[in-house]
């Protein structure tokens, strides 16, 4: 998805794509190339990278080639590099474009060292901070989201809206979710027997879940998810997402200023009511969460869909004991996770030693959510699905401080978008070749273009 500057700059956790040429990529050698491998599992790939060449055809000088590594041919698993640093040299160095060489984490428990600890800093002005996509310049344009400050500064914020995702707060809005769920089904199936089930479910409802919890007026949902839409549509260009933005927080700080004067009990009025913010900043708050519970949500139901539709043993077995389904939704959020492809960065703010490796104060360390979460140490059959296994522990949101603060919401909206999905369709099926669909590619956010299904 093209991104503009603007975009990056207020969102870096989420500072979703690369600007730059999705040919050059790398693992964590120079000399490793698995674009071309065919499962997660596997380990067959070519370790030189080969340019097949005629005689008579000069060869085009080598391209350098910059981390991440696309996903292989199973979109669900990592990039199967990556997989293989996990065994063979856990904490490595990887080169960014920017000519920076962070290191990169890959097992379990470093990687919860990592977040957890508080000799690493999410601070993205801090020195040595990892920009494995945007220029750096870019991304400190202004004040950082919360996701990318640390200490008080990270938790006064977070405290200010985290009263509206607790466990309690989330499961008093089961009903809320799913009419949202159902009333996005009901047009779905009225304009059938196809759809993109990425346009028209994994995105409107997380899209109209927000929209409720900021407080935007049920007319004006229309208006906004339409805008929010075409923040994610791959095919904008760089100066229609900078504008989608640039209107859609005009309208957030519109809201604000309509919530100071009729408070309600949403979001967008705490911050003006209750935490005095000033409506810009509100807005920019809004936007925090809008970025962050939109796209993760709306990739990982697409993509765990299309890991059921690819498992049909797992899928019958949740039709048949739907109870399952709340411990399945952390088993799909392990087994795809769809955030942190190129890693979660941090920066070591004290010397320490991740893995045996000692970091030094003022380096970067991208931290590997999708290939810690498939480490045998912890989940011994890390490579398969299994919608009755035990995915406590899992890292697809995070650990330590910043740590999801949508989990628990993000969780009831998966089990409430997928049940309901399987229930009201339970033929559904592909409408293409598995083969034939196209995924985000280098992105933050994992996921697929579109999903073409029938019933
Ligand atoms: C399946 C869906 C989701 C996934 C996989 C996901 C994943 C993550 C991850 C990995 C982080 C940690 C970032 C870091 O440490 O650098 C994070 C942070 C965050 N997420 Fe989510 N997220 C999801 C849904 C949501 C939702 C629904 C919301 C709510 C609106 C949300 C709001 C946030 C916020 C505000 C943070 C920053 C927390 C902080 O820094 O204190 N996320 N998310």
């Amino acid at each position: 998805m093209p991104q503009s500057p603007d975009h990056i700059s207020h969102s870096d956790h989420f500072d979703h794509s690369d600007h730059s040429d999705p040919a050059h990529r790398i693992g964590p050698t120079d000399s490793t190339d698995s674009t071309d491998s065919t499962d997660s599992t596997d380990s067959t790939e070519p370790t030189t990278p080969t340019t097949p060449t005629t005689p008579t055809e000069p060869t085009a000088p080598a391209e350098p080639r910059y981390f991440p590594e696309p996903r292989g041919a199973c979109p669900f698993a990592p990039a199967p590099a990556y997989e293989r640093a996990r065994e063979e040299e856990p904490v490595s160095r990887v080169p960014l474009r920017d000519g920076s060489r962070p290191w990169m984490v890959t097992r379990h428990a470093d990687v919860r060292t990592v977040l957890t600890d508080r000799r690493f800093g999410a601070d993205a002005r801090r020195a040595g901070f990892p920009f494995p996509f945007a220029a750096r310049a870019f991304v400190l344009q202004g004040e950082p989201p919360f996701v990318r400050m640390d200490g008080e500064e990270h938790a006064a914020q977070r405290r200010m809206v985290t009263r509206h995702f607790t466990a309690r707060r989330t499961e008093e809005l089961r009903p809320r979710i799913q009419e949202i769920t159902d009333r996005v089904l009901d047009e779905l199936v009225a304009a059938g027997p196809d759809a993109d089930l990425v346009r028209d479910f994994a995105l409107p409802v997380p899209s109209l879940v927000i929209c409720h919890l900021l407080g935007v007026p049920y007319a004006q949902h229309a208006f906004f998810q339409e805008r929010s839409r075409a923040l994610v549509d791959h095919t904008a260009t760089p100066e229609q997402t900078a504008e989608g933005w640039r209107e859609l927080v005009e309208y957030l700080e519109r809201l604000a200023q309509d919530k100071l004067r009729e408070p309600d009990d949403s979001i967008v009025s705490d911050l003006v009511n209750k935490e005095w913010l000033e409506p810009a900043k509100a807005a920019a708050m809004a936007r925090v969460l809008l970025v962050g519970g939109h796209e993760t949500s709306a990739n990982m139901a697409a993509l765990a869909v299309l890991a059921l539709l690819r498992h049909p043993d797992q899928l019958a077995l949740l039709q048949e004991r739907p109870e399952l389904l709340p411990g399945a939704v952390g088993e799909l959020l392990r087994y795809v996770t769809v955030v942190g492809d190129p890693g979660l960065p941090r920066v070591a703010v004290e010397d320490a030693t991740v893995g045996g490796q000692p970091i030094r104060a003022g380096e970067g360390v991208l931290c590997m959510l999708p290939v810690a979460n498939r480490d045998p140490e912890v989940f011994p059959a890390g490579a398969t699905l299994d919608v009755t296994a035990d995915a406590r522990g899992h890292l697809a949101f995070g650990a330590g401080p910043h740590q999801c603060l949508g989990r628990p919401l993000a969780q009831l909206e998966l089990e409430i978008m997928i049940g309901s999905l399987f229930r009201r369709l339970p033929g559904l099926r592909l409408a293409v070749p598995f083969e034939d669909l196209r995924y985000r590619e280098r992105a933050l956010i994992h996921g697929p273009l579109e999903l073409p299904v029938r019933w």
